[in-house]
């Protein structure tokens, strides 16, 4: 076994001493999206504090706690704060609570994060439904001894996000009367925000949104079999766009005022998407 799967056991079994909770799908809450917290049925509650060998999150708006508990009729757990990068962690401590979601039985993960919007057409306020995405600049999470028992030494990224997911999710939001849009997240290391001319490069790449997390999650959810899907709420311009500044101060606000047609797309996608298992 890699340290990575005995770090992986160890917060497993202490998990599991606090809960026999079965999720079907996990839920990543990202910048200022954490309140979503409050519509889940919580039943258990585990501070990421109480679990030994788990990365803290540091940022202000990340509560940093898994909720286990339901959505309608669907087991869901929620992380209500993530690790980030450039808070100093390696990657392995960054994914290791999407693994952990993934080994308590989660089929499906649903990331979502705040985002720039690099596409102009993406004002802020706008939902965009991960289609594909950017990590080169990034370090792989995969890097290291392979934890065989998760997945194999070269996974397939063809279809990172699923296809039958993206579709239920437009679905949900055609029945809800919420617009989506469809693009291509880009992971910049941050914390930083991005130059002009970053931008500009991550426009030339194909990329519609940027931000600093989710990929990294998603790489590890796909190496280890779990369906995925993503959701960004674009908080604000990328950079040079506009000509304002960025703050996190904005994109907390846009992430506040953006967060009851997101509270009602993630439900929808819950509750659809559980009848799949
Ligand atoms: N860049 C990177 N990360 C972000 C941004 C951005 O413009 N907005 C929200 N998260």
């Amino acid at each position: 076994m890699t340290n990575e799967e005995l770090r992986l056991k160890s917060c497993i079994e202490q998990i599991r001493a606090k809960t026999d909770f079965v999720p079907t799908i996990g839920i990543v809450l990202g910048s200022g999206l954490g309140e979503y917290g409050r519509k889940i049925f919580t039943e258990v509650e585990i501070p990421y504090s109480e679990i030994q060998g788990f990365p803290v999150s540091t940022v202000p708006g990340h509560a940093g706690r898994y909720l286990f508990g339901k959505v309608g009729e669907v087991p869901v757990v929620c992380m209500q704060g993530r690790v980030h990068s450039y808070e100093g962690y390696d990657m392995k401590d960054v994914v290791l609570p999407i693994r952990i979601m993934g080994e308590l039985g989660a089929k499906m993960i649903i990331l979502t994060n705040a985002a720039g919007g690099v596409n102009k057409d993406f004002a802020p306020g706008t939902l965009m439904v991960i289609e594909d995405q950017i990590s080169s600049f990034v370090r792989s999470p995969l890097i290291g001894a392979n934890p065989d028992s998760l997945g194999v030494r070269f996974p397939d990224m063809t279809e990172i996000y699923s296809q039958r997911m993206r579709k239920l999710i437009f679905e949900v939001g055609k029945e809800n009367d919420i617009p989506l849009y469809s693009g291509v997240y880009l992971q910049f290391s941050g914390p930083q925000y991005e130059t002009p001319a970053e931008i500009r490069m991550a426009r030339a790449l194909g990329a519609d949104a940027v931000g600093m997390s989710t990929c990294v999650e998603a790489i590890a959810a796909r190496h280890m079999g779990v369906e995925l899907c993503g959701i960004s709420c674009i908080t604000n311009y990328a950079a040079g766009i506009s000509g304002e500044c960025l703050s996190h101060e904005e994109v907390q606000n846009t992430a506040d005022e953006i967060s009851e047609k997101f509270e009602t797309l993630i439900t929808g996608i819950v509750e659809k998407a559980g009848k799949l298992w």
